[in-house]
């Protein structure tokens, strides 16, 4: 069965949305959460789900330990599901195609460094758009900058708040997040 390792340090919706794919399908399971989060969220829906969590700074984030504790899984997609920190080289370098994320925009719109979380829908709304959406893809060593594999897209609505839109925003994510998972392991 194929193995997933989730990388996650917030309150883990996505995790949760991935896991609960991974129940119903039987395709994969989820071998390892990767936190950077004391208290996050994330965690309990780990526990919750018996999945072992590993907890990691910054020095053992960039150790070649953690590129064998990583090899050492078997992973067939390392999976950054609300992951603020940018991926070492040597862990881009060791998992060639493998490394997938999830950003709650549009690609190349609203990415980069500090765009996280509701600093994107606050960003996006005070620019006016009429609509956003998700982009999942693959993980290099610039942020956001990764071969796009999907975009879905929802509208902006006349007084959204950023609150609203981040739950549309989720309701994407949740769906299209398992399925292009599931389509990556069924065809790459
Ligand atoms: C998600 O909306 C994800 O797109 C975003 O963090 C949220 C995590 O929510 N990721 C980024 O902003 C990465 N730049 P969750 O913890 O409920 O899954």
């Amino acid at each position: 069965m194929h193995k997933l390792i989730l990388f996650a340090s917030g309150t883990g919706t996505n995790a949760a949305a991935i896991m609960d794919w991974c129940k119903a399908t039987g395709n994969a399971s989820v071998a390892l959460v990767v936190c950077n989060k004391e208290g996050a969220g994330v965690l309990d829906i780990a526990a919750k789900n018996n999945i072992p969590t590993l907890l990691i700074n910054r020095e053992s984030f960039r150790s070649a330990d953690f590129v064998e504790t990583l090899k050492g899984y078997g992973p067939s997609l390392l999976v950054l599901a609300g992951f603020l920190w940018k991926v070492p080289e040597a862990v881009v370098q060791a998992f060639p195609g493998k490394i997938i994320n999830i950003h709650p925009a549009l690609l190349p719109a609203y990415g980069g460094k500090g765009m996280y979380g509701h600093h994107v829908h606050e960003a996006v709304i005070a620019a006016g758009e009429r609509s956003s959406g998700i982009t999942i893809h693959y993980v290099n060593e610039h942020y956001d900058e990764g071969d796009i594999i999907v975009q879905a897209h929802c509208p902006v609505l006349p007084g959204d708040t950023p609150g609203a839109l981040a739950k549309r925003i989720h309701k994407l994510e949740h769906y299209f997040f398992p399925h292009t998972i599931g389509y990556l392991l069924a065809n790459v």
